[in-house]
């Protein structure tokens, strides 16, 4: 059975696609649903490590068509997956802004913060596009390398995640210096978001434009916000976003993940304009698939913790998620990234179970 709905204004004509990944997006319901995972590129396949450890450095990695190629096919090779992401990273824009980005090995990423106006005044969006010219033309290689039933998905990160690593330094739990520019100096804060609203339009335009198919937009801390703080942080900046890809490449649908945000789904959902949503772990799936499926496509939500497990606790959550949420445009994905520790062939187990699936 195949049903559709029109998507706002632009009614997408995906009937004629042989992705699935797209059909999905566009609003059919297929079964068995299509299936890739967050994080499917990394560290918990070997092929990978053995490309990081000839790479100058993870950005280095991001930087050279070749090598970003190829770890973006490992996962596709192994496990057939419906649709490749990209491999880059979400802090790249900061870097090409002119931002000092360094990704310390076992510590995570770290940059020079941006908390004054003359330190938000020295980014600039000159050069901006240069300096990310090989992420495109890692897209390129990737849109004739994957096979013709494979979608390519594009991504950034959502302004508030990008800006919580820009002003804290570093990866953060309480967000406690981006907070006190957030509520205490508002003007300064919304400076840096537009700026980021304007970059990150830039660059998934770019990516549209070199062959990204649909777009994510990572928004990993969302769920840090109070409900009128999330309003202008994360739902207004993903709206201003979205309405610009719409008009400026419509066709081309948008993912959100505002991860950990609870309640906050629906009027995410309701006002930014995205034709998915990515479930976190948290999320009740019968809450979900009753408020959101009606209007959106649903992707999620398997916790990345039970890939590690396997075996059969592994088979039963994979089964619970489909025969709830497969009535309904459907992606089956995990709650957030595959972890490091990750088993292989548990993934080989996870894929072989969605592909059996007959709801
Ligand atoms: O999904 C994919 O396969 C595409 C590639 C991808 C990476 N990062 C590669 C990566 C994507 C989509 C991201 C997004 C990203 N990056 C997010 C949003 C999603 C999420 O996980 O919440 C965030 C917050 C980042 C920032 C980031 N990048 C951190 C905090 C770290 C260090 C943490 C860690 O896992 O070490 C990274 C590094 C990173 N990005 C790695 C990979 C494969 C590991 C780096 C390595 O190989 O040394």
């Amino acid at each position: 059975m195949v049903t559709s709905w029109p998507l706002g204004d632009s009614v997408i004509d995906a009937s004629n696609s042989n992705k699935p990944f797209l059909r999905s997006l566009m609003g059919e319901t297929l079964s068995p649903p299509p299936c890739w995972l967050m994080r499917q590129a990394g560290r918990y396949l070997p092929e990978y490590r053995a490309v990081r450890a000839q790479a100058n450095g993870f950005l280095d990695l991001c930087y050279t068509p070749e090598k970003a190629t190829e770890v973006t096919l490992q996962p596709l090779r192994r496990y057939g997956f419906d649709a490749a992401i990209l491999f880059s990273d979400i802090l790249v824009v900061p870097d090409a802004l002119g931002q000092a980005v360094r990704f310390q090995e076992g510590e995570g990423p770290k940059l020079t913060p941006v908390r004054t106006s003359e330190q938000l005044d020295a980014l600039t969006l000159d050069g901006f596009q240069d300096r990310l010219r090989p992420v495109f033309e890692t897209v390129s290689c990737l849109k004739k390398a994957i096979p013709t039933s494979t979608a390519l998905i594009g991504f950034a990160g959502a302004p508030w995640t990008v800006a919580t690593y820009m002003v804290e330094g570093s990866g953060s739990k309480d967000f406690l210096e981006t907070k006190a520019m957030a509520y205490g100096r508002p003007d300064l804060f919304q400076r840096l978001i537009d700026l980021l609203v304007e970059a990150t339009g830039d660059y998934l335009i770019r990516q549209i434009d070199h062959g990204a198919e649909a777009v994510q937009l990572f928004d990993s801390w969302a769920g840090a916000l109070p409900e009128d703080e999330f309003a202008k942080w994360v739902i207004a900046p993903t709206r201003r976003l979205v309405d610009r890809l719409k008009t400026e490449r419509p066709g081309i649908p948008v993912i959100g993940f505002p991860k950990g945000v609870g309640a906050l789904y629906l009027p995410f959902v309701e006002q930014t304009g995205v034709d998915a949503v990515s479930l976190d772990t948290s999320v009740p799936l019968g809450w979900a698939v009753k408020t959101l499926q009606p209007t959106v496509t649903l992707q999620g939500n398997l916790d990345p913790a039970l890939v590690v497990t396997g075996g059969p606790a592994l088979d039963a959550a994979v089964d619970r998620i489909l025969s709830l949420c497969t009535k309904g445009p459907f992606i089956f994905n995990l709650g957030h990234g595959i972890l490091q520790t990750t088993p292989p062939d548990h993934v080989a187990r996870l894929v072989e179970r969605v592909r059996a699936w007959r709801g």
